[in-house]
């Protein structure tokens, strides 16, 4: 891992909260990142919280219907994919990125140009060598580009070999109907390597997928959709 700078939100307000780059990243392109945009105390608490939660899967042997996982062909062992509604799972930080007035807000606010709340909260994780790939989606359709959008705070670093996100490009202004993997032959994709702490940010309305964690790193990562306030989703 490369040498840690954690970035305060002041810091990030300092710079007109966002910078020129991400903001016209994020509409032209449809995703970004804002680098290092949580506190090095927030990541470490999100990662002690999260290792907590996977433990009660992989170890304690915790089901219920917000743990989703798949069990693969020929295995026995379940791999658990996702942890969903995580703002109830008895993790008080993760509770607090999904909270009104919690520290990612502003950061939404600044790039959809409105007032947000969060809308869904969900830990993604990809197990080192068991991970299936996601395919190509896009989250939702039903809304104009640029009015809802997904922030993910990576809590491990993330390259090709652990399944990063990848994206195609501009796909959130095409119609609603495209096919997403037509977009994914036709369009060129692009990989996104972060580190710990970064924060992607997409259009819901993007092509985008991961591949198969093939290494012996887990990717984790906390996604928190916004939305305008007001604004009623299916
Ligand atoms: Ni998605």
């Amino acid at each position: 891992m490369m040498p840690y700078t954690p970035r305060t939100t002041e810091a990030l307000a300092d710079d007109g909260l966002i910078s020129q780059a991400a903001l016209h990243g994020f509409c032209a392109d449809g995703y970004g990142v804002l680098p290092q945009a949580v506190t090095k105390t927030e990541l470490e608490r999100l990662q002690a919280e999260s290792a907590r939660l996977i433990q009660r899967f992989t170890e304690d042997g915790h089901r219920c219907d917000d743990y989703w996982h798949f069990t693969p062909a020929g295995a026995e062992a379940p791999v658990l994919y996702r942890i969903h509604n995580l703002e109830n799972q008895g993790s008080p930080a993760a509770a607090q990125l999904y909270a009104d007035g919690g520290p990612l807000h502003p950061l939404a606010e600044a790039l959809l140009g409105a007032t947000v709340r969060a809308t869904a909260c969900a830990l993604i994780v990809k197990l080192p060598g068991v991970a299936a790939p996601v395919p190509w989606h896009r989250d939702r359709t039903e809304v104009p580009p640029h009015t809802v959008c997904n922030l993910s705070v990576f809590l491990d670093d993330s390259d090709a070999g652990n399944g990063c996100l990848e994206f195609v490009p501009g796909s959130h202004l095409l119609p609603d109907d495209e096919e997403t993997g037509e977009l994914q032959q036709r369009g060129r994709v692009r990989a996104l390597t972060l580190m710990a702490g970064d924060v992607a940010v997409h259009d819901v309305r993007i092509a985008h997928a991961s591949r198969r964690n093939t290494s012996p790193r887990i990717r984790r990562s906390i996604v928190i959709e916004f939305a305008p306030t007001g604004l009623e989703l299916s």
